[in-house]
C-alpha cells in the first residue's frame, strides 16, 4: 500500500476518463429524435469536463513523477436517450465511488507525501464535485 497503490488508482481513474470522454461523444452522435438537441449539447459539454479531468489526474501523476496511461477503460453501448441517460448516470455514480477510494488511499499515503498531498487530494476532490454536478444534471434530464 502506499505511493505505488496510489498511482495505480490514479492511472485507472485516467483510464476511466478516457472511456467517459469516448462514451459522451459516442452517445452525442447517436442520440436522435424529437427535442433531442439540448440532450446532445448536454453531452457533448459533459464529454469535455471529463477531458478536463483527464488533465487533472495526469497532473497529480506527474507530481508523483509516475508516466500517465493509454489505455482505456471498457466503453458500454446504448440505444435511444433513455438508455444513454442510464448508462451514464451508472458510470458517474461509479467514478465518484472509486474517486472517494483514491482520496482513502491517499489520507493512508499522508507522510509520504508532504509536498504533494493537498495538490493531490484537491483535484480529486474537484472531479468528483464535477461529477456529482453531472449526476443531478443527468437525474434533471431523465
Ligand atoms: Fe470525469
Ligand atoms: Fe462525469
Amino acid at each position: 500500500m502506499g505511493k505505488a497503490e496510489l498511482i495505480g488508482m490514479l492511472n485507472k481513474a485516467l483510464e476511466f476518463e478516457h472511456a467517459a470522454r469516448v462514451q459522451y461523444l459516442s452517445h452525442a452522435k447517436i442520440a436522435a429524435g424529437r427535442d433531442s438537441e439540448p440532450i446532445v449539447k448536454r453531452l457533448e459539454e459533459i464529454a469535455g469536463d471529463e477531458e478536463k479531468h483527464e488533465g487533472l489526474f495526469r497532473d497529480c501523476l506527474e507530481i508523483l513523477d509516475a508516466t500517465p496511461s493509454m489505455g482505456i477503460e471498457k466503453v458500454y453501448s446504448a440505444n435511444g436517450t433513455d438508455e444513454i441517460l442510464k448508462v451514464n448516470l451508472k458510470g458517474e455514480k461509479e467514478a465518484v465511488d472509486f474517486y472517494r477510494k483514491i482520496v482513502e488511499e491517499l489520507k493512508k499515503s499522508r507522510d509520504e507525501l508532504p509536498y504533494e498531498y493537498e495538490f493531490i487530494e484537491h483535484k480529486v476532490r474537484h472531479v468528483i464535485m464535477d461529477e456529482e454536478e453531472h449526476i443531478l444534471e443527468i437525474k434533471n434530464i431523465l
